[in-house]
């Protein structure tokens, strides 16, 4: 069985691979799976229904039955629309909680695989190479020193008229980096044959290039 092609772009919080895994997406004109979006989606759920952070069991069934949705770049939880309540620090952090109940990442394992469709996928996240998509044609890791990605942090939320200390965005950034690389379950790692691709001194478009060439050179 012929599977469409998957480049699989992991890394640490606020690396920016967001940005260049879509970016990658609609230049080669694949579908994009947002990974950390589920995950911030059963964090947001969960608070919503009052379920502890530590309740493996009830956060798993929660993960399961999941009603979401992706519309015209809109996310949905039920019917309420959540694109921009699932994007704030405070959620985020809760995500990075939760993410480390392997009753939740398997709950999450169907759905993500399920955005693999023709003519081709790009997935961002901390484990799409080494446990979602092992057998993706491309495997990047995308990363960029702690101080780099606190300013970039800064600079989106300054522009966004929501205020912010460069200090507290770094100690949040290194606590989330902490737990997501130590957690038991499905930790952000190197996989195995994953390529680094270091952006603290590169523009998007640098960085977006890299990934299309490499993705070339692959296919070549
Ligand atoms: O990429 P992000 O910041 O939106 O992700 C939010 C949290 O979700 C992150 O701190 C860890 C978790 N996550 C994960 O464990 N596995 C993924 N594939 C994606 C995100």
């Amino acid at each position: 069985m012929n599977l469409p092609p998957v480049i699989a772009i992991d890394g640490p919080t606020a690396s920016g691979k967001g940005t260049v895994a879509s970016l990658v997406a609609q230049k080669l004109g694949f579908h994009y799976l947002d990974s950390g979006a589920l995950y911030r989606l059963v964090a947001l759920a969960s608070e919503k229904e009052g379920i502890d952070v530590n309740n493996g069991p009830a956060l798993g069934q929660l993960a399961e039955n999941l009603q979401i949705s992706f519309r015209g770049g809109q996310i949905f939880l039920g019917g309420e629309k959540v694109t921009q309540a699932i994007r704030t620090e405070a959620n985020g952090l809760r995500a990075s909680n939760i993410a480390t109940q392997p009753s939740v990442r398997g709950a999450l394992v169907g759905l993500q695989r399920s955005f693999r469709q023709k003519p081709g996928l790009v997935a961002d996240g901390r484990d799409m190479a080494s446990v979602i998509f092992p057998d993706a044609s491309l495997k990047v890791f995308l990363t960029a020193s702690a101080s780099a990605r606190a300013e970039r942090r800064y600079k989106q939320l300054i522009a966004k008229g929501i205020s912010a200390k460069l200090e507290d965005l770094l100690q949040d950034l290194e606590e989330r980096d902490a737990r997501d690389s130590s957690r038991g379950a499905s930790p952000l790692v190197l996989a195995k044959g994953a390529q680094v691709l270091e952006t603290s001194n590169l523009s998007i478009d640098q960085a977006v290039q890299t990934v299309l060439d490499w993705y070339q050179s692959t296919s070549a």
